[in-house]
C-alpha cells in the first residue's frame, strides 16, 4: 500500500491511522534515510495507543523506550547499531513479545535476525516536505475500512 504524507501532521495521522490497525503482538519496521518521518509516525502510532506525542522522542542514548499502555508499547530505535553488530546484547528480543506493540526505526540494522512476519514501512523524501509512505503488511480493505 503507497500512501504520501503531504506534511509532518499527515505522516504523523498516517501513524495513527494504522496504529489503530495493531494489536499485541504486532511488530513494525520503519526503513528510510535520515529525516524521512520515522520518528514522526512513530509519535502517531504511539498516540493510537494513548501515548503522548511529546513522550515520543529521536532515540539519544536510549535504543529502547517503554511506555506502559495497553498494551505496552516500546519505541525502538537502531540508528546507533552498527550493522552486524550484536543485537543480542541490546535486549530489543525481549520487546518483541506476544503481549506488546514494538516499533522499530532503522529496522533495516536487524538484517534478516527478525524471523518472524512484521509490518514493514518504508520512507522516501519525495520533496517539497512530501513523503512517500509505503506499507507492507496491512490489508488495505482493513485500512479504508478504518
Ligand atoms: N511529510 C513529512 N512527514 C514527516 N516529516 C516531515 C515531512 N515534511 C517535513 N518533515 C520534517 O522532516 C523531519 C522528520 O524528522 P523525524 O525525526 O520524524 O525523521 P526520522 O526519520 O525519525 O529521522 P532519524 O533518521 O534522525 O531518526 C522533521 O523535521 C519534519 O518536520
Ligand atoms: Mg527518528
Amino acid at each position: 500500500m503507497k500512501l504520501t504524507g503531504s506534511s509532518p501532521e499527515d505522516t504523523e495521522a498516517i501513524g495513527y491511522k494504522l496504529g489503530r490497525l495493531l494489536k499485541a503482538g504486532d511488530v513494525v519496521g520503519l526503513y528510510g534515510d535520515l529525516g524521512t518521518g520515522k520518528t514522526t509516525m512513530v509519535k502517531g502510532i504511539a498516540r493510537a495507543f494513548g501515548i503522548g506525542s511529546r513522550d515520543v522522542t529521536s532515540a539519544s542514548f536510549t535504543i529502547i523506550a517503554e511506555y506502559a499502555s495497553s498494551p505496552p508499547f516500546y519505541h525502538i530505535d537502531l540508528y546507533r547499531i552498527e550493522r552486524g553488530s550484536d543485537l543480542d546484547d541490546t535486549g530489543i528480543w525481549d520487546c518483541l513479545g506476544r503481549e506488546s506493540v514494538a516499533v522499530i526505526e532503522w529496522a533495516e540494522r536487524i538484517g534478516d535476525e527478525l524471523s518472524r512476519d512484521f509490518i514493514k514501512v518504508f520512507l522516501t523524501d519525495l520533496g517539497d516536505g512530501r513523503r512517500e509512505i509505503a506499507i507492507d503488511g496491512i490489508h488495505e480493505e482493513d485500512w479504508n475500512n478504518l
